[in-house]
């Protein structure tokens, strides 16, 4: 059974930077922007989204555990005056334990997490070259509230 707990600075410090470099080539991919662009601008939103690091209030970051391992990571903002829903900036299921529930499992855990915290209503967002990923949400009952089109034009 997969449990979460709050990631430990050491797990912050390898996690975070990863993810970073993950989101920089998200939108390299997406065809939004050229690599060092995207770099800078992921830079900018996690020095506003996370300015005290782990510590940041509003922002919980947890490890996934299945049988005393880590498995997987997850990052939820709470509700804020202009989003007024809870939000999964990131889950992750390291590549060795993919497609075993741990995915399912942690954004339940997440969900819980914030029932119990009285949220009413988690979001997020999901780029369409990761199919895998909008599956598991939808087979979740998450719904597309919106979403971004573009072609390349050559
Ligand atoms: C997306 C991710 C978290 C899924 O984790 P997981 O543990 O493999 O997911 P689960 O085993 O719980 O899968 C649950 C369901 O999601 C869907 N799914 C998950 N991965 C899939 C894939 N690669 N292709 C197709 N469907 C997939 C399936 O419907 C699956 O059910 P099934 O295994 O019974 O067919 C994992 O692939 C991951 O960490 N990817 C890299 C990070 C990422 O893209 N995060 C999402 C950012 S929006």
């Amino acid at each position: 059974m997969l449990t979460i707990r709050p990631l430990t600075q050491a797990e912050y410090d390898v996690r975070v930077p990863a993810l970073k470099a993950e989101y920089a080539a998200d939108e390299v991919r997406a065809g939004r922007a050229t690599l060092e662009d995207a770099t800078e601008r992921v830079e900018r939103q996690f020095a506003t989204l996370l300015p005290d690091g782990l510590a940041t209030e509003g922002q919980l970051l947890f490890a996934g555990v299945v049988d005393g391992e880590v498995v997987g990571f997850l990052w939820i903002g709470l509700p804020i005056a202009d989003r007024p829903q809870a939000w999964i900036y990131e889950i992750q299921v390291d590549e060795a334990h993919r497609r075993r529930g741990h995915g399912r499992a942690l954004m339940l855990a997440a969900e819980d997490e914030l029932r119990a915290r009285g949220v009413a209503r988690l979001g997020l967002n999901v780029f369409g070259h990761n199919p895998g990923a909008r599956q598991l949400y939808e087979s979740l009952g998450f719904e597309t509230t919106s979403q971004q089109m573009s072609k390349a034009l050559e």
